[in-house]
């Protein structure tokens, strides 16, 4: 059984890894879905070939584990007053800071724009990038990615007494995207125009002020908007937003920081600390 287990969290994983063409269009992924979240009760080490965890992976800084960000994107990453590493602080942000500490390491955090972040792996001048990222065919072509450590959805914001009920209804109404999100790319798919804005505050700031009906957004980010601000709901649609999974990249090649982080990430996963992360950060959100 757990054997079992440990064998289809690794197929579940190239399965979804495979179907994630785009984030959007269909609901084949919702089996996997439910399976993802189950498939995660078996510890031990890593699933990839290799062997090599020794606390001496190489980094950009010598014991110092770099990660980029865009720290926009609550719960995951965002800034604060009191953050988990300097003023950074979410989900993302601890996973981060444990896995570089469990491994002899500090985390340092580099926060810049998201479309940036595949390119400054690319440069060595982040060892990882951790940003609440979806796994996606293109996105894979510049970088590798971890095991998924989070499944998520695209959602529809709109004010309280909107007539959008479907992602089909968007077709005649004004729509909000953050530039190079998988919100944009769904939006783009389905061949509705869109105004793309660099924030999701942004983009939530024209809707409230009515100049635009609706945000395509990831669903706890969307949450976390609509507890922000008044007025606001959120309307999803399972058949046109496929589920979607966030992972760690890394530059092309680097196997063994991969290793590494897909070590990490599969006992967090069955320890349940990313989701007592998750419960956390989505509470504090709630609170608020
Ligand atoms: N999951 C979406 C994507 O991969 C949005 C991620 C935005 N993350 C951020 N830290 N700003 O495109």
């Amino acid at each position: 059984m757990k054997k079992g287990t440990k064998a289809a969290a690794l197929v579940l994983a190239m399965t979804m890894a495979m179907s994630f063409l785009t984030a959007c269009g269909g609901d084949a992924d919702k089996e996997a879905k439910t399976a993802s979240t189950e498939a995660t009760a078996d510890t031990a080490g890593t699933e990839t070939a290799d062997e090599g965890q020794t606390g001496t992976v190489a980094t950009k800084t010598e014991g110092v584990l770099t990660f980029g960000t865009n720290a926009e994107f609550p719960p995951f990453e965002f800034v604060s007053g009191s953050g988990v590493i300097d003023q950074y602080d979410g989900i993302d942000i601890a996973i981060a800071k444990q896995i570089a500490e469990e491994n002899g390491m500090t985390a340092a955090i580099e926060n810049m724009e998201f479309a940036s972040l595949l390119i400054a792996l690319e440069n060595g001048q982040i060892d990882a990038a951790i940003a609440g990222m979806t796994v996606m065919e293109d996105r894979k072509e510049s970088a590798d990615f971890t095991i998924p450590y989070y499944t998520a959805t695209q959602v529809m914001i709109v004010k309280e007494d909107s007539d959008i009920a479907a992602a089909a209804d968007m077709a005649d109404k004004k729509i909000c995207v953050v530039e190079g999100y998988t919100g944009e790319v769904c939006v783009n798919e389905m061949g509705y125009p869109y105004e793309a804005f660099k924030k999701g505050t942004e983009a939530v700031m024209e809707l409230v002020n009515g100049k635009c009906d609706v945000v395509v957004i990831d669903s706890a980010t969307a949450q976390k908007y609509v507890n922000d601000n008044e007025g606001l709901k959120i309307v999803e649609d399972a058949s046109a937003f496929e589920s979607e999974e966030y992972a760690i990249a890394v530059k092309k090649g680097n196997t063994e920081l991969l290793d590494m982080l897909n070590s990490a990430i599969e006992a967090k996963l069955a320890d349940g600390t990313i989701s007592e992360l998750g419960a956390k950060y989505t509470e504090e959100i709630t609170a608020e």
